[in-house]
């Protein structure tokens, strides 16, 4: 592995429980409270459910660890870290992985938009007055209040990117992510408690495996891959920045499980509600937007729970955007020696040109979602499982992910399993349901 380039100085978390909560806070967002609810419902809801939990734990906990292992042993950002290890066409990996995060970043701050516009609607007491869908529509019509939201997610990010993202997010998502759960069991049990939930819980919880089909084990994957921030990116960068000391499989597992807590809870809070309400379960992205105000009008206080409700959707979305941005940073200042500041702006501006098409269009943000968040995240991550497993081999990459860990189950099954069956099976899961996926939506 070529030495150049390597960054020695680089800061590192300062606590297992601090990193954990940043790993967490990278990994719940828009994917949990607005990605999962619409793909639940669209895909069969109880079966869904099922073979998502089964993705995560055979392809999801064994991936993250390995995207942290090539992060730490070659303490680079993504292309730098394909690079690095000597991957054939790792540069063309690298430029992939990196462009699909950019291109998801642009569509994915808009929709931080729209939280933050439901926040500011549910402080003004907007949400409680219009008609959800009505308000959805009007909201989607309205381009220049999205770009403006859209304008100041971005403006904000930059801000915090200039100021150093690491000590930042280590600190809010500490405090931030245990009230986010706690408000989140809260607002689940007030659901559970609606007249006639009961059929939607049905929906949401009992299997219907005659459901089961190409095209929802291809969703769960690409749902599992996005919501995990799984792709050869994000977990790369941030293992980059973790000492020797820290348990990746510790780290692994605990992200996941984070994660698809609080996937899981947000489905309790959307599903069961929206078919109590009689609504459209395929609707896709409106369904979160439509389906949370109705349940704050059934509740005492609602107006309050929902500000808390859309405040925290927006930090913890908030954060992963942050965390999107910060890996084209990390590869420019890595690669190209461009000053951080130069980064920042030209970066968070790029993406607001890139946002104007997903500002016109929510067709166009489900379909560039599924393309680059449901196909291009899983291939970039399946990149970097060859690159630890394939380039990097067995000895090295045992070392490193149990490196701080030594007592560790991430053994030679562990490794086998990363070189060939989660990419294998990424390639062929994808190539038997995809279609079936895009049909689902655009059919
Ligand atoms: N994993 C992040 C999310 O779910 C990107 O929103």
């Amino acid at each position: 592995m070529s030495e150049g380039g390597r960054a020695p100085g680089r800061a590192t978390f300062g606590s297992f429980y601090g990193a954990l909560m940043a790993f967490i806070g990278v990994a719940v967002g828009l994917g949990n409270f607005w990605r999962f609810p619409y793909m639940a419902a669209a895909f069969g809801g109880g079966a869904f459910l099922v073979v998502y939990c089964v993705i995560v734990l055979l392809f999801g906990v064994p991936a993250i660890a390995a995207e942290f292992a090539l992060g730490r042993l070659t303490r680079r950002n993504p292309l730098g870290a394909f690079r690095a290890v000597g991957m054939p066409g790792g540069r063309a990996a690298g430029w992939m992985v990196v462009l699909t995060i950019f291109v998801a970043s642009s569509y994915y701050a808009v929709v931080v938009g729209w939280v933050f516009v439901y926040f500011v609607y549910s402080l003004t007491g907007a949400l409680g007055t219009a008609r959800p869908d009505a308000l959805f529509q009007s909201l989607l019509g309205g381009v220049p209040v999205q770009l403006g939201a859209t304008a100041l997610v971005l403006g904000l990010a930059a801000l915090v990117l200039l100021l150093g993202v690491r000590k930042g997010i280590e600190r809010v998502s500490a405090i931030g992510l245990p009230v986010l759960f706690v408000l989140l069991l809260v607002l689940m049990a007030r659901v559970l408690a609606l007249p006639g939930v009961e059929r939607g819980l049905r929906f949401y919880l009992v299997p219907d495996f005659s459901k089961l089909n190409a095209g929802v084990v291809a969703a769960a994957l690409g749902q599992v891959f996005f919501s995990l921030s799984l792709g050869g990116t994000f977990h790369v960068t941030y293992g980059s920045y973790l000492g020797g000391d820290v348990d990746l499989p510790r780290s692994a597992w605990g992200t996941a499980i984070g994660d698809t807590l609080a996937a899981l809870f947000a489905g309790f809070l959307v599903v069961p509600a929206a078919a109590t309400f009689g609504l459209d379960l395929a609707s896709g992205p409106p369904l979160t937007f439509v389906t949370v105000p109705r349940i704050f009008a059934h509740i005492a206080g609602g107006a309050g729970f929902a500000a808390l409700f859309f405040g925290l959707l927006f930090f913890a979305a908030f954060l992963s955007s942050i965390a999107g941005l910060e890996v084209v940073i990390a590869m420019l200042v890595d690669e190209f020696h461009v000053s951080r500041t130069a980064a920042v702006l030209g970066v968070c501006g790029t993406e607001l040109l890139l946002a104007l098409p997903a500002v016109r269009s929510v067709g166009w943000i489900l379909k560039s979602d599924l393309f680059w968040g449901s196909t291009m995240q899983p291939i970039g991550s399946a990149c970097a499982l060859v690159a630890l497993a394939w380039v990097v081999g067995k000895g090295r990459a045992l070392e490193e992910v149990r490196r701080g860990a030594p007592g560790a189950g991430f053994g030679a099954l562990w490794f086998y399993w990363i070189r060939y069956v989660v990419p294998l099976g990424i390639v062929v899961i994808l190539a038997l349901g995809l279609k079936d996926v895009f049909a689902t939506f655009f059919g």
